[in-house]
């Protein structure tokens, strides 16, 4: 049983809580695009810890956790995560897998990254708004056909042919470009020839494991990073990400055929958020979201950033559960809104008198685009505490019907707190 698992909004919907919760039982969870741009936070002796690359169903002793080669690896953050996972009692040997074809993060990556976004900011005044993890630059070497594997880590004389044929061609772009210093390739040389070592036992044909495992009907979760809406190909192009966050990504990202995902979960929050530049129709620029930033503690994971922060955006939604395949919704952090005394819902953009029935592609229009609203009464009562579906609040449950007739999929789960036991059934 293949189950994936998606945010379908800009990212940060939840999926770490819900992953966690679904995962229970599961015998892997697999990643499979993305890399330390993600950030799960994980709980241990009342202290908190994130994850970016290992995912956090490394901490149920029984689940294989795959970093498939969809994603772009950084082996530094890699190795950290071991160190914090075993200075936390959990062991990772046998049960870590990373994929010999992923590819790698390399330090150059994040200098471009962040002189990229400098030399945006001050051409245009605007920039991506990226998590500095050298993203983009690495998925721009492995499209150019000039990355580095994880492979490539078990072969030393071609580890440095690549390093030093990569970095060549960097300088000039730092000289040339950017007006930048050179980067020296010895020291990158060292300290990638040296992750061979630490990370050797765990490099292994991630795709056959995965294929493998569902043959032997084994329980799988595969677990998306960021949401529907950074997908390089569907999202709010260029104010993206640089992989296929949507469920495609999935079976790309894997190694698995399309044909094999049993269910698609799509996590939403039951408010919008985003991080980064980008136009956002729902955004709240004034005192109600930043009471939303308050209450939902919407700092990012990685970057401790503010989340902007606006209504649920049903076009939004619905786009992103379509472009998926989204059979099930979660809808998280409900209780966040407890308190509102009343709630918009987005359901539709009116750009230039017209209604936009479908999430536009011209960044133009969504920007212009203004959001047609239904607005509810809040219920201004605690739900955290509630267990079942029937005994939430009257508007609350109203809320939530609306949700999943304007998106037009089904809710299947609730989550009104942190902790795993805050999950109400549909
Ligand atoms: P990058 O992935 O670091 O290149 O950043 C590109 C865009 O995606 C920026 O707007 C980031 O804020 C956003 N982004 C990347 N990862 C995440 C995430 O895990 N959650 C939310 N936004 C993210």
């Amino acid at each position: 049983m293949v189950t994936v698992i998606i945010g379908c909004q800009w990212g940060d919907e939840g999926k770490g809580k819900m992953v966690d919760f679904m995962s229970q039982d599961a015998d892997m969870v697999v990643r499979v695009q993305g890399g330390a741009n993600a950030g799960h936070t994980i709980v241990s002796g009342g202290q908190q810890y994130i994850l970016h690359l290992i995912p956090s169903g490394i901490l149920n002793p029984k689940t294989t956790c795959v970093i498939g080669h969809g994603v772009v690896i950084d082996p530094k953050v890699v190795v950290e995560e071991i160190a914090l996972l075993k200075s936390l009692g959990v062991s990772v040997e046998g049960r870590l897998k990373i994929s010999n074809r992923a590819h790698l993060v390399m330090p150059y990556h994040k200098v471009l990254d962040r002189l990229k976004e400098e030399a945006a900011s001050a051409a245009t005044g605007s920039k991506i708004g990226t998590t500095g993890r050298g993203i983009g630059p690495a998925y721009m070497d492995k499209a150019a056909r000039t990355g580095v594997r994880v492979v490539d880590l078990l072969k030393p004389e071609q580890l440095k042919k690549k390093i030093l044929e990569n970095i060549a061609f960097v300088n000039k772009v730092l000289e040339g470009v950017f007006n930048a210093p050179e980067i020296e390739a010895q020291a990158i040389m060292d300290e990638y020839l040296a992750y061979d070592k630490e990370l050797d036992s765990y490099i292994t044909d991630t795709g056959a494991l995965v294929n493998q495992a569902i043959r032997d009907g084994k329980k799988i979760v595969i677990e998306g990073a960021q949401g529907a809406l950074l997908d390089v190909d569907l999202g709010t192009y260029p104010y993206v990400t640089s992989s296929n966050t949507t469920a495609a990504g999935a079976a790309t990202g894997s190694g698995i055929g399309p044909s094999k995902i049993d269910k698609v979960i799509g996590i939403v929050k039951a408010y919008t958020t985003r991080v980064g530049g980008g136009p956002m129709p729902t955004e709240l620029l004034g005192e109600t979201g930043e009471n939303i930033r308050q209450v939902g503690k919407e700092f990012g994971a990685t970057t401790g950033r503010p989340r902007r922060c606006g209504w649920f955006d049903a076009v939004v939604v619905r786009f992103a559960c379509e472009a998926s395949g989204v059979d099930e919704l979660v809808i998280t952090k409900l209780d966040v809104l407890d308190q509102m005394p009343s709630l918009k819902i987005c359901s539709g953009y009116r750009y230039e008198g017209e209604l936009q029935k479908y999430f536009p592609a011209d960044l133009d229009i969504l920007s212009g685009a203004e959001p047609v609203y239904e607005e509810m009464p809040g219920w201004q009562a605690p739900t955290t505490d509630i267990k079942e579906f029937s005994a939430l609040p009257a508007g609350a449950q109203n809320y939530l019907n609306r949700l999943e007739i304007l998106v037009g999929v089904p809710i299947k789960l609730v989550s009104v707190g942190a902790d795993r036991m805050q999950t109400i059934h549909k």
